[in-house]
């Protein structure tokens, strides 16, 4: 729901702050008024007097009372953001964008591809389709990280393995002393995927340079550009159409995505 001004956040409780890895956190919110959101929207978090930035919601969306928002630190807001203590009272806007289409997903096999972060706004999806489960033919999930401490929850891998119609792979960069798992960047886990390509649907979220090498592995790899949903990562402002920072081509990131079909992007300039 956005407030009556959609420029005024809503005002949240910090309950809770997990570290998550050396670089990333979750900060656990409670809104004052509801705030339902999709998976795949995202929130303008405001840290008052200090500014705001676009983050997407990693917690259940049908538990919108306690909103999940995992920050990686990488310059100015995200350090204060980190500084953050439970009991701290922060803002959100919105949500903002379409958020991923998961009705759509009804008997598809889903492959969810994420780098680094990026598993943030994929554990939404991740939650809502373990939520429906039953409609869905099979759920692959495939993870890639700098090194194990990086490994962003790690506590629920297994949880997620543990079902039975969701796959679970995840990756490092390079070897490591008492890793015995996948080595290679997340790329190496898309080759000759067992999967249907006629009946896939596939959703990638990371840093812009794993989305490009991502994307054109899955098309050697003989899924479609229509099959393909990116997550772009674009500095956003009013995240509602009207500032004009977020197009590509004639799409506003902010109203039309952040999630892009790539056919529909893929032929304009600076895509990645
Ligand atoms: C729709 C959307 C959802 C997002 N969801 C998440 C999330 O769930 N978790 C998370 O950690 N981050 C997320 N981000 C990125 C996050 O908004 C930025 O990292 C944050 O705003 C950076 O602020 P800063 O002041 O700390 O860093 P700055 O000092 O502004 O920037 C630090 C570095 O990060 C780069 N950067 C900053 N903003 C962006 C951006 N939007 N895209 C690409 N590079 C950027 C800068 O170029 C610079 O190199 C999301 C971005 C978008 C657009
Ligand atoms: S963020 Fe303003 S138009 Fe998209």
């Amino acid at each position: 729901m956005i407030s009556e001004n959609p420029y005024v956040p809503i005002m949240a409780n910090l309950v809770e702050v997990v570290e998550e890895t050396p670089t990333i956190k979750t900060l656990v919110l409670e809104p004052d008024e509801p705030m339902p959101f999709k998976a795949g929207q995202f929130v303008q978090l405001t840290l008052p007097g200090v500014g705001e930035g676009p983050f997407t919601p990693s917690s259940d969306p049908l538990a919108p009372e306690r909103i999940a928002i995992t920050v990686l630190k990488t310059g100015m807001l995200t350090d204060r953001l980190h500084e953050c203590k439970a009991g701290e009272a922060l803002g959100l806007r919105g949500p903002f964008g379409k958020g991923y289409p998961v009705d759509k997903l009804d008997d598809k096999e889903v492959l969810v591809v994420g780098g680094g972060v990026g598993l943030a706004p994929l554990r939404a999806l991740i939650y809502a389709l373990l939520g429906r489960l039953e409609r869905v033919k099979r759920v692959s999930i495939k993870y890639g990280a700098r090194c194990v401490a990086e490994l962003l929850y790690a506590r629920q891998h297994q949880e997620w393995a543990g079902h039975d119609k969701v796959d679970f792979a995840c990756t490092i960069d390079r070897p490591e002393p008492g890793w015995d798992g996948n080595t290679g960047v997340v790329t190496t886990l898309l080759k000759g995927l067992d999967i249907d390509r006629g009946n896939a649907m596939v959703f990638v979220c990371g840093p812009s340079v794993m989305l490009k090498f991502a994307t054109y592995e899955l098309m050697s790899e003989s899924f479609s550009a229509d099959q393909i949903y990116l997550s772009m990562n674009r500095r956003m402002s009013c995240g509602m159409g009207k500032c004009g920072r977020c197009n590509i081509g004639p799409y506003y990131l902010c109203k039309d995505g952040p999630d892009m079909k790539y056919s529909l992007i893929k032929d304009y300039p600076n895509v990645f």
